[in-house]
């Protein structure tokens, strides 16, 4: 993952990644991680920082961001060009910091090795109480459909989220709200 990720970092960070009908997607997602100046998000997955002008166009502090990524390529292009935020490179099923207001995946749930568990791992360490998790994907539902299609271990039910053993009360309270707001 972390090597194919490496390879098209430029791609990732030119303009053509991001074209102009993508634009008003990334608006709407950012907005709906209700920014403040205060307020702390983790980007998962975070690429090349291609979300982080829209977080802080919709009302974020870029010093409040910390992205994690497993491929230094990508982060070497989102370091460059958003000093202001904090970037680490690392799995982020053994990423510890935090507890973050908002955790964000954008066009990357679906490359997670193990979904369930990083989202467990979310509700254990991750999210603060009262936190938000946004997973969106600025393609549409019908890329993602044709992407399911094309493999099916990307269609695995969130439901399945809740039927974790071992949770605290509060994390299953984390993992339900998740599991309601999402699927
Ligand atoms: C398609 S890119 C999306 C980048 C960015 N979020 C965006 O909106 O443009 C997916 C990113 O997820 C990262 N990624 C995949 N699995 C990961 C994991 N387990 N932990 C951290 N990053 C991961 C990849 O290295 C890649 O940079």
């Amino acid at each position: 993952m972390c090597e194919v990720f490496d390879e098209k970092s430029d791609f990732f960070a030119s303009a053509t990644a991001t074209p102009p009908a993508v634009v008003p997607r990334l608006q709407r997602i950012a907005k709906s991680c209700s920014l403040e100046s205060k307020t702390t998000l983790l980007d998962v997955g975070t690429g090349t920082g291609a979300l982080l002008p829209f977080f802080k166009e919709s009302g974020g502090d870029l010093a409040q961001i910390t992205g994690v990524d497993l491929s230094a390529g990508m982060l070497g292009f989102a370091r460059e060009r958003f000093p202001q935020a904090r970037f680490v490179q690392d799995d982020v099923l053994h990423f510890e910091g935090g507890p973050y207001d908002r955790v964000v995946f954008n066009a990357c749930f679906g490359n997670l090795y193990d979904p369930v568990a990083v989202l467990k791992h979310v509700a254990q360490k991750l999210l603060s109480d009262g936190g938000l998790v946004v997973i969106s994907h600025p393609l549409g539902r019908a890329w993602l459909t044709t992407l399911k299609e094309k493999d099916p271990r990307m269609a695995r039910a969130l439901s399945i989220i809740t039927s974790i053993q071992h949770s605290t009360e509060s994390e299953k309270r984390k993992l339900m709200y998740i599991s309601n707001h999402i699927m």
